[in-house]
């Protein structure tokens, strides 16, 4: 991959060790993918700020890597509500930690942004636009239904890319690799819970195709975003094409494979990623909730009062404030709605063993030892507010 001079000093460490160690990553990088050279970038997402996941080898690295990034960067959700505190209780330990892995960033100029859709307030790419993203989430719903271009960094090489304000240009910067080969036919318009069903499903099935899904004028963005979470849990694809919805649609390959999908192949997929135990928790907003969504929960619990178990709601501080007539609804409701934070990377099983969730992205992780150690429930938002409404 070729340099240009002045990348090859920082190369060759004369604007420090950070930097160094920055740009050979993404030469790395570079090299594996066939890239030709570095492509400037217009904003950076980074992953790896829950203490949780990235323990005391992630902050080590950070630490080495710390250098002022030089484009508009964001970060994912933390371990607890900076806020508020919760949703589970911490130790000191953690906390301190937690704290100081913020320090790092925050030194960095990174924003205070905590959330898996810096897309709403924090970090709006546009169309055609380069970035470099972590959070599979937050990658798929850039590439498919922005149609910004990034392909699937992980923390180190995002942050990296923010150091350096350039990135390795191949895969999906380039429009030919953006192409859907194959189409899924699901058997009817699907809504959220179904959606997020048919992500996990598509995921297992491409294998590394670039799926486009068909049928499914109507749906909303948040429920695409549904799709996308569960596709990006399930897959290492990093794009998909929603037919006369998301903006490069029609980048189809002629041939391309077809897969229809049926009612039953939908609701086994629920099954597989479900128990039926009775929850302790109803977690909602995996990826974080939109003002829209927050919205409409807000209708669902309007002049009522909670019952059962306890009703958890996650979204960004942005989109909180955005949202507070919602908010105090779901709050006089007897809900709770966090900031910064999520269900998988706050320690939830400090406290909760079963939790139920409109996630198939959650349904996937949760259930995992390193993630959550829950056994949980995947059911639509309707089935999981008879839980909580009397
Ligand atoms: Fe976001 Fe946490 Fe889910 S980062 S996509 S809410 S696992």
């Amino acid at each position: 991959m070729y340099l240009s001079p002045e990348e090859e000093k920082i190369y060759d460490g004369e604007y420090g060790e950070a930097k160094k160690i920055a740009i050979r990553l993404l030469y790395s990088l570079g090299e594996l993918g066939g890239a030709e050279k570095l492509i400037p970038i217009k904003s950076a997402h980074v992953s790896g700020v829950s203490f949780k996941n990235i323990g005391q080898g992630g902050l080590n690295f950070l630490k080495k890597i710390s250098d002022k990034v030089a484009v508009p960067t964001t970060l994912n959700p933390l371990g607890f509500d900076l806020t508020e505190n919760g949703p589970v209780d911490i130790d000191d330990t953690f906390r301190e930690k937690q704290m100081e892995v913020i320090r790092v960033y925050n030194e960095m100029g990174i924003m205070n942004s905590y959330t898996c859709t810096p897309y709403y307030f924090y970090n709006e790419p546009r169309f055609g636009d380069h970035i470099s993203w972590a959070e599979s989430s937050a990658i798929t719903y850039a590439n498919s239904i922005i149609g910004a271009r990034t392909n699937r960094e992980s923390g180190p090489s995002a942050l990296s890319a923010a150091i350096i304000g350039k990135t390795p240009d191949h895969g999906m910067h380039k429009t030919e690799n953006r192409y859907a080969n194959m189409i899924i036919k699901p058997y009817k318009l699907l809504d959220y819970s179904q959606l997020a069903a048919l992500g996990l499903l598509t995921g297992g099935i491409v294998k590394g195709k670039i799926p486009l899904i068909k049928g499914q004028k109507g749906a909303k963005l948040f429920e695409i975003k549904a799709f996308a979470a569960a596709f990006g849990a399930s897959s290492s694809v990093p794009i998909f094409h929603f037919e006369d919805i998301t903006p490069e649609s029609k980048l189809v390959k002629e041939k391309s494979e077809v897969v229809e999908v049926s009612e039953s192949e939908i609701n086994e997929t629920m099954d597989k990623f479900s128990g039926d135990s009775q929850p302790e928790l109803i977690a909602i907003g995996c990826p974080h909730l939109s003002v829209e969504e927050l919205n409409y929960i807000a209708t669902l619990v309007r002049g009522k009062k909670k019952t059962g178990p306890d009703l958890f709601l996650f979204t960004n501080r942005k989109v909180k404030e955005e949202a507070r007539d919602a908010v105090r609804e779901i709050e006089n409701f007897g809900g709770k709605v966090f900031v910064d934070t999520c269900m998988v990377v706050s320690p939830l099983s400090n406290k909760y063993h079963r939790t139920a969730t409109n996630s198939g992205k959650a349904s996937f992780y949760l259930p995992l030892n390193e993630y959550g150690n829950q056994q949980v429930t995947f059911r639509g938002i309707l089935q999981l507010m008879k839980w909580v409404i009397s």
